[in-house]
């Protein structure tokens, strides 16, 4: 298949790319790098030898898209992109609003008009709000989110369950995450985020290699084994496979279906730090620090359903994301840029 990624020199993105040239299909990548940088598309044909098609554009910027669907033909498109830091949702909640509902409008219409009706998305674990009952299934009630960056992610399902209603030609699969880390084993592609990390795993990785001095836990009185958070913590290219099998799913297939992209075990944050330690044979100060605004005790998948529609379950485990974030981190401590 000849397939479209939005925002597709991201993180996720970019695994996602070279688990798709891998398994056969083309890409074509559109991104305003705003949050990414097209060396990590540079990259991608290192692993891969495959040539990228890529466009500098925004997905809001509909003649731009126009253009973009005219001058190829795609069999699907993944919607990467979006705006996705939690803490910076609440403090400009209408550019979060804007971008990702303006983004997904504009490309469902352009992809209305030129034909094309196979979609991914990616949503997140952050629209089950704060769980009731863990593991999550796609079928609970999601009562409401904790932030408009979630709230986003909610919204749009809802715009896309309406959608395929409104046309049963199309194929939408609504993917929720839960929490990506890990890098491509080759160490030429990883997380490479801007400023001071919000995200676990890229913050134990930059104290590691020395750029920050330690690491704060928030919270150690939460109801978890050791009172620290609880994640379902998924290796990056596990995930990004998952998005191959969700195209191939999209391909014969329509209607919507919402499929937890998870493993279905949550480690803790203490979890997670002595696993790196041992791994990677690197020493990661820690002070406990109070709890995060919006986090929750635990929150982890029930993943039978990826596996029962698309026959894909994660297969890497703690060690492998360790050491692959590891492997990314100390041999590029500056991300991409040289
Ligand atoms: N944590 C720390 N210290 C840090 C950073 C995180 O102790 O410096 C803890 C958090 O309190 C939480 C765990 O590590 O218990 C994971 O936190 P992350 O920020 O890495 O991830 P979250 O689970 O909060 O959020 C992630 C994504 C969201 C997504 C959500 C889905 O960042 O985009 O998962 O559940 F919405």
């Amino acid at each position: 298949m000849n397939i479209l990624l939005t925002g597709g020199a991201g993180f996720i993105a970019s695994h996602t790319c070279v688990e798709l040239l891998e398994a056969g299909h083309q890409v074509v990548v559109v991104d305003n790098y705003v949050n990414s940088q097209p060396e990590s598309l540079r990259r991608v044909e290192e692993i891969t030898g495959c040539k990228i098609k890529s466009y500098e554009a925004d997905v809001c910027d509909k003649d731009a898209m126009n253009r973009i669907f005219d001058e190829n033909t795609f069999d699907a498109v993944i919607h990467f992109a979006g705006l996705k830091a939690v803490g910076e949702s609440v403090s400009i909640p209408l550019r979060y609003y804007r971008n990702n509902l303006d983004s997904t409008l504009t490309l469902c219409e352009v992809m209305a008009e030129h034909g094309c009706k196979r979609l991914v998305f990616s949503s997140s674990a952050t629209v089950y709000g704060e769980p009731e009952e863990v593991p999550l299934r796609e079928d609970m009630f999601c009562k409401g989110c904790t932030n408009p960056y979630g709230w986003t992610k909610y919204m749009i399902e809802k715009i896309l369950q309406d959608l395929v209603v409104a046309d049963p030609e199309w194929s939408v699969v609504l993917l929720r995450y839960f929490n990506p880390i890990g890098a491509h084993e080759s160490g030429r592609i990883g997380e490479d985020p801007s400023g001071i990390p919000n995200n676990l795993m890229p913050y134990i990785t930059e104290v590691a290699v020395g750029k920050l001095d330690h690491l704060t836990v928030y919270g150690d009185d939460y109801d978890t084994h050791d009172g620290t958070g609880v994640r379902d913590y998924i290796h990056v290219v596990d995930l990004a496979k998952g998005h191959v099998a969700a195209c191939n799913y999209a391909a014969k297939t329509t209607g919507c279906e919402i499929i937890n992209l998870g493993t279905g075990t949550g480690y803790s944050v203490l979890d997670i730090v002595h696993a790196f330690v041992r791994v990677n044979h690197v020493n990661v100060p820690y002070v406990v620090g109070p709890r995060r605004p919006g986090d929750v005790d635990a929150c982890f998948a029930d993943p039978a359903k990826a596996q029962k529609l698309l026959g894909w379950r994660a297969e890497k485990t703690l060690e492998d994301m360790c050491r692959d974030s590891w492997r990314w981190q100390s041999s590029n401590p500056n991300g991409y840029e040289k």
